[in-house]
């Protein structure tokens, strides 16, 4: 048999570069809570309508990278349950009545039907006043999505179970069958009906397909959650990040997978809540960078530009449409096709041979109105205030078709062709897009994936792999003192130290063999030391081999 891999594009994530994920998650968590941010946590996927909507049709994310699948029609029994006892209750209240019998577990017998797929027990009889019915004839119903050979084996076993079963209120009665389909259910010939009647009943009971996605970003789930739990009423901003795998069917290479993951916020709220301040811009961008600072990563260039707003931007469309006009045959097939589809994306293209092209086109700073100048700029003196460096990128318009006015990247020059560390922006209009209230909302994005790479480019991971080594492996001397050696273990672990328990049953030289691969000293644990109550301590970076009373050796195994 071949042997199954990861899917292209996806990769496992082992110890010890899980360590660093960790630091890198942890730091983010810490440093977010300090700008007093929550986390949320929304579904991995979502009706692809959410992302038809809110990330724009026209983007590649959504026209050709989206992992997206029928969510079949389903056969919907509950439903078709209860039209039928209403049907049958409403036709004629006093002559025919449709009861269903002890629903609520009362009757052991219906709950055995139940299990074998049998839904109701009817009787069918007439109602006189102060009365129930009187049973003058009992049914068992079942509900199916079609005739088949096992409904009717069901029915007829519960007529079996009704004869037999010593509790049953219906051993001596003729007990009738009847198996309903929807009126749209094919006759089956083949299959023998043993008695039981087929009832073809009108309506719909299939739920529709649904059209899911996996999300291949998280901003368009956080504001559909934003409107879907009300967050607006509450008047304040609402400050979400989240950390996620996101999913886009890209061509995989360095840097850039099918499954990659974001660590991502958002800052939304209605207008009163002060969403649209430049400040705010200006507040989570300082927050990268404090975030870029804690981790260690150096050699960052904050790209920013503004894209417009809602009015700014079909001025400047028409305008690129104009001047793309009499050039677009001269450009790649891809560029050809984004000049009449999404011109903005033209900008962004990394295509050599339409940079001359791009170059001439016109710029969007151009085309900003008073209050989309007055924004950018209020960002950026913020910015200055604050210290933080940022360069202005007139070409910078991004991936996806829900930003407005504050739009920027954080590169890095050590990651290649995918350099962007992060992305994000402004998306005043998003919430309305996917048919919710006015909120205005900033946010960003970092890759994940990306970030770790440019740490370890920076040779970070020696720490890390100093990281990933215990305190101590401790080794107990004969299999006698396994019990001894996990208390010691337990004591050492509750005082927060990283302790890898070996076993009596190893070689001494075995243990020692173990414990230099993986921690940064060994224990020795035998009768004399359980005895003396001195532990022997050997330090593999320096070769030093101590006694240490017991009392003091998890301070001594904290000095590194
Ligand atoms: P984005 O620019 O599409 O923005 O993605 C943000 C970051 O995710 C990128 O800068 C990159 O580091 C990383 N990334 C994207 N695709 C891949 C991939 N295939 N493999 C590895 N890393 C990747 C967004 O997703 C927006 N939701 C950001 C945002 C939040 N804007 C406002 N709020």
């Amino acid at each position: 048999m071949s042997t199954l891999k990861a899917v292209r594009g996806t990769r496992d994530l082992l110890p010890p570069e899980t360590e660093l994920w960790n630091r890198v998650e942890a730091t983010a968590r810490r440093v977010f809570t300090r700008y007093n941010f929550g986390e949320i946590r929304t579904p991995i996927f979502e009706d692809t309508q959410l992302f038809a909507r809110g990330v724009g049709e026209e983007t590649d994310i959504v026209s050709k990278e989206m992992y997206t699948w029928e969510d079949g029609e389903r056969f919907n029994e509950q439903k078709m349950v209860a039209e039928w006892v209403a049907r049958y209750r409403a036709d004629d209240p006093t002559h025919t009545q449709a009861r269903r019998a002890h629903v609520e577990g009362l009757s052991p017998l219906l709950r055995r039907l139940n299990a074998i797929g049998v839904q109701l027990e009817v009787n069918w009889g007439v109602a006189l006043p102060n009365q129930q019915l009187p049973g003058s004839a009992p049914e068992f119903v079942c509900f199916r999505p079609n005739i088949s050979a096992g409904a009717i084996s069901a029915l007829l076993e519960a007529q079996v179970i009704a004869k037999s079963d010593s509790a049953s209120h219906l051993r001596q009665s003729h007990v009738r069958l009847r198996l309903v389909v929807p009126a749209t259910a094919a006759e089956n010939r083949w299959i023998e009906r043993r008695g039981v009647t087929i009832e073809f009943f009108e309506g719909n009971f299939f739920d529709s397909a649904q059209s899911l996605t996996l999300r291949p970003e998280n901003t368009a789930g956080v504001v559909r959650s934003y409107i879907e739990h009300k967050l607006g009423e509450t008047g304040l901003l609402q400050k979400l990040y989240y950390i996620g795998p996101q999913f886009r069917r890209e061509r995989p290479q360095k840097g850039r997978y099918r499954q990659f993951w974001q660590i991502g916020a958002e800052v939304i709220g209605p207008p009163s809540s002060g969403s649209e301040s430049p400040l705010r811009d200006a507040e989570v961008l300082e927050m990268l960078s404090t975030f870029l600072d804690e981790l260690g990563i150096t050699g960052w260039t904050l790209e920013i530009n503004s894209v417009g707003s809602a009015t700014d931007r079909p001025r400047y469309l028409a305008a690129l449409r104009e001047a793309l006009a009499p050039v677009k045959h001269l450009m790649s097939e891809d560029n050809q096709r984004r000049a009449e589809t999404n011109p903005l994306r033209v900008l962004d293209s990394k295509d050599p041979q339409d940079q001359e092209i791009i170059e001439k086109l016109p710029k969007i700073a151009d085309y900003l109105d008073a209050d989309s100048k007055g924004h950018f700029a209020a960002v950026l003196a913020a910015l200055d205030a604050c210290g933080v460096p940022y360069h202005v990128n007139p070409r910078l318009v991004r991936g996806l078709d829900y930003y407005t006015r504050t739009a920027f990247e954080f590169i890095h020059g050590g990651l290649g062709a995918q350099n962007a560390l992060l992305g994000g922006g402004r998306y005043d209009g998003l919430s309305e897009a996917i048919g919710g209230p006015k909120a205005p909302g900033i946010g960003f994005a970092i890759g994940l994936d990306r970030l770790i790479l440019t740490l370890q480019a920076q040779q970070e991971q020696q720490s890390t792999l100093a990281d990933a080594f215990a305190h101590a492996y401790i080794a107990p001397l004969g299999e006698a003192q396994n019990p001894a050696a996990l208390s010691l273990a337990r004591e050492l672990r509750r005082s927060g130290l990283r302790i890898e328990l070996g076993d009596g049953s190893f070689r001494l030289k075995k243990s020692f063999e173990i414990a230099n691969k993986l921690a940064r000293k060994i224990v020795l644990l035998g009768e004399d030391e359980l005895r003396s109550g001195m532990l022997t301590v050997k330090d593999f970076a320096t070769g030093d081999q101590t006694k240490i009373p017991r009392e003091q050796l998890a301070a001594a195994l904290k000095n590194i």
